[in-house]
């Protein structure tokens, strides 16, 4: 049995979908926080079973009998994201799992300034030391991100934030094929490749595809760390959050998301979303 974690978040229910067409459903668990908002695929014969990070007892009823348990890393950062992913590689072997896989980043370090980083290296460190055969899949930065980052230039036609570098933006569908695949076959073994889409694209690169997108002029100005925090704060975002998002801009003028490899195309044996295309869709969306 192939058990998914955060099956109720987007990439999460994105590989339950695809396990589901091409595996029988018996063969599908899911472990979710909220088992009311699995209810369809529980309909659908996946197995759903309440599993939470926070709590091991839970997650090895979870995790029973599962030859392979994708873990999704969770949304929180620090100590505390750390100890539920442990917990989770933790519970997967001590449930007898062949494979764990595990949603790592392409920017993976322990020296990122981007919080995230540091956090998914610890993570790899666990998956190292549990003695199970892993795949940490080393995602590319979403491009979900980027359109996060970009809407509000749509109006405003002022992409202001800080200095960046190239990004290997890349879809969760994407993702997500490339996750089935190394839950169901023998492609990817120990820490992957970064998995990302087909080029790197940086801030001014993505104001130039606005502007050509929409016919109206997308400027892209450069803001001072201090100023963009301010602005983030100033709209009400939390500390925490705007400290997050300086990080991303820091690590990404350091070259930690640039690199944009040909790994998942091959693996996934056809051409990668372009962010062209998902800024397109963006853009139709807002006009
Ligand atoms: N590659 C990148 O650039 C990038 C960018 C952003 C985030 N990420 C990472 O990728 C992950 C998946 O992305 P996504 O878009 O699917 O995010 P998402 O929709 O927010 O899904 C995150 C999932 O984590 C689950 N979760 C949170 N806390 C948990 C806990 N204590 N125990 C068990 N599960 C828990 C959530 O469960 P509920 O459904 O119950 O809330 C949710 O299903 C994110 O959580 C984040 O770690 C990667």
């Amino acid at each position: 049995m192939i058990i998914v974690t955060g099956a109720n978040g987007r990439l999460g229910r994105m590989v339950t979908e695809r396990l589901l067409a091409c595996l029988p459903a018996e063969e599908i668990g899911v472990s979710v926080r909220d088992v009311e908002r699995a209810r369809d695929l529980g309909a659908r014969g996946v197995r759903v079973r309440e599993g939470d990070f926070t709590d091991p007892e839970r997650l090895a009823h979870a995790f029973e009998g599962a030859s392979r348990v994708l873990i999704v890393s969770t949304d929180s950062t620090g100590e505390t994201a750390v100890r539920h992913h442990r917990t989770a590689v933790e519970a997967a072997a001590a449930a007898g799992a062949e494979r764990v896989l595990y949603t790592s980043h392409m920017g993976s370090s322990p020296s990122s300034p981007f919080p995230p980083m540091p956090d998914h290296a610890a993570t790899e460190e666990a998956l190292q030391r549990s003695g199970v055969p892993f795949t940490s899949l080393r995602n590319g930065f979403y491009a979900a991100s980027a359109v996060m980052l970009v809407g509000a230039a749509l109006e405003t036609g002022v992409l202001a934030v800080p200095e960046d570098g190239p990004v290997a933006w890349t879809t969760h569908a994407d993702l997500a094929d490339a996750a089935v695949l190394a839950l169901t076959g023998e492609v990817l073994d120990g820490l992957t490749p970064p998995l990302t889409g087909p080029e790197a694209i940086d801030m001014a690169g993505i104001a130039e595809i606005l502007t050509r997108l929409t016919g109206r002029p997308i400027r892209r100005v450069v803001v001072s760390d201090a100023d963009y925090r301010a602005q983030l704060l100033s709209h009400g975002v939390p500390e925490h959050a705007a400290d997050l998002l300086v990080g991303l801009f820091a690590a990404s003028r350091q070259g930690e998301f640039a690199p944009a490899g040909p790994a998942l195309a091959e693996l996934l044996g056809r051409p990668t979303t372009p962010l062209a295309d998902v800024l397109e869709e963006m853009a139709a969306r807002t006009a």
